[in-house]
């Protein structure tokens, strides 16, 4: 058999090929949609990641053609490797179904539902699996986790609690930026994202642990609070960087660049750059450039039309050719009317109605003029 014979993989009844030493996540993600499994932990640049959040767990019904028999357990599909004639099943398991719900609810045990202060609200991995999987209610009855606060300096700001332990961004300080200052200090319950004696996070690339972080746990303080993220309108633009390949995401609101971050693809992971690269930007692209006038915009970026920041942005806007110029040879008026003292229909005086405004008291009121 040759080495580079191709493997097939069933995966909720779709099959297809892949290489030898694909993970049944990678396959998955072949097929793509709700084929595959969701990742906290996985992150398919950063050597060693996966195996961590249990978020992707599947069964295997049948091993391989060679031996079909079926994985007592179910398998992290992201550390699992496909074997031909394997069949594994996902959205189709109710097996797979109610772990994910269980995952999802020992995930929810220490990090706080503060969506709607939190500046990864509508881009945060474990609010979306919560919305899919999780429960209206906790069974939890104990104290939640606290932690003593640290500083990572001025551009990175750590929220403990809503630190999930996925390695991400310690896979990042290792492998994309020069050093590495922080880790998981402490074992089980009391492990935590901390530097060792209070030390900044500050070398060239060290940004990239925000895009990588999959909750609110590292975010960038120098958009925090700032909006939301389905006000802001990405789009992609790029710049002539010295450091880094400048090829950046910049959400904007109207003029104002309120956030830079590297460009992500359908899985949220950060995109190779044009010229193959990995595409992790520098600290000065992230937090330093902040006008329209340092970059060269390419245009909307592309969004999930299932994302909450599809809402209010539009690609292609075809912008209606405005009339009042066209008549005007191309003056603005001067003068606006309000409609509601030219106008015969408008004789209600709205705020003069106590209470809302119901066909009753309208009429009232309208008499009454
Ligand atoms: S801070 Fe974020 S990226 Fe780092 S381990 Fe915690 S959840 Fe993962
Ligand atoms: S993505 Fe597989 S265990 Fe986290």
């Amino acid at each position: 058999m040759s080495e580079n014979k191709l493997l097939k993989v069933t995966i909720d009844n779709i099959t297809i090929e892949v290489e030898p030493g694909t993970t049944i996540l990678n396959a998955a993600r072949k097929i793509g949609g709700e084929v595959a499994p969701p990742a906290m932990c996985y992150y398919t640049t950063l050597k060693d990641s996966g195996g961590k959040c249990r978020t992707c767990l599947v069964e295997v019904a049948a091993g391989s053609a060679a031996d079909p028999r079926p994985m007592p357990k179910l398998v992290a599909s992201c550390r699992t490797t496909v074997m031909d004639g394997m069949v594994v099943k996902n959205i189709t398991s109710e097996r797979v179904l109610d772990a994910r719900n269980g995952v999802v609810e020992f995930l929810l045990i220490n990090h706080p539902l503060d969506c709607p202060i939190c500046d990864q609200a509508g881009e945060c991995h474990l609010q979306d699996l919560s919305y899919e999987h999780g429960k209206g209610a906790s069974r939890y009855e104990f104290k939640r986790r606290t932690f003593d606060k640290h500083n990572l300096g001025e551009y990175i700001q750590l929220h403990m609690t809503r630190c999930i332990l996925c390695y991400r961004c310690v896979y990042v300080a290792d492998q994309v930026s020069t050093e590495r200052k922080h880790g998981i200090l402490m074992r089980g319950d009391h492990a935590e994202i901390a530097t060792f004696i209070e030390q900044n996070l500050n070398n060239d690339f060290i940004g990239n642990v925000i895009d990588v972080c999959p909750v609110g746990a590292l975010t960038d303080k120098t958009f925090r609070f700032k909006n939301r993220v389905w006000f802001t309108k990405p789009v992609d633009a790029h710049c002539d960087c010295e450091t880094c390949s400048g090829e950046v995401q910049l959400w904007m609101r109207g003029d104002e660049v309120l956030r830079v971050t590297a460009r992500k693809d359908e899985w949220g992971e950060v995109k190779q750059s044009s010229n193959g690269t990995p595409g992790w930007i520098c600290n000065k692209c992230r937090f330093e450039r902040k006008k329209v006038s340092d970059w060269v915009i390419e245009g909307p970026s592309k969004v999930n039309r299932h994302s909450v920041i599809s809402q209010g942005h539009y690609e292609h806007l075809q912008k209606p050719s405005e009339t009042m110029p066209r008549v005007m040879g191309g003056r603005d008026p001067k003068l606006l009317m309000d409609i509601k003292d030219i106008s015969e229909v408008n004789q209600v005086e709205l705020s003069e109605i106590k209470g809302p405004a119901t066909s009753q008291n309208y009429k009232q009121i309208k008499k009454s003029n």
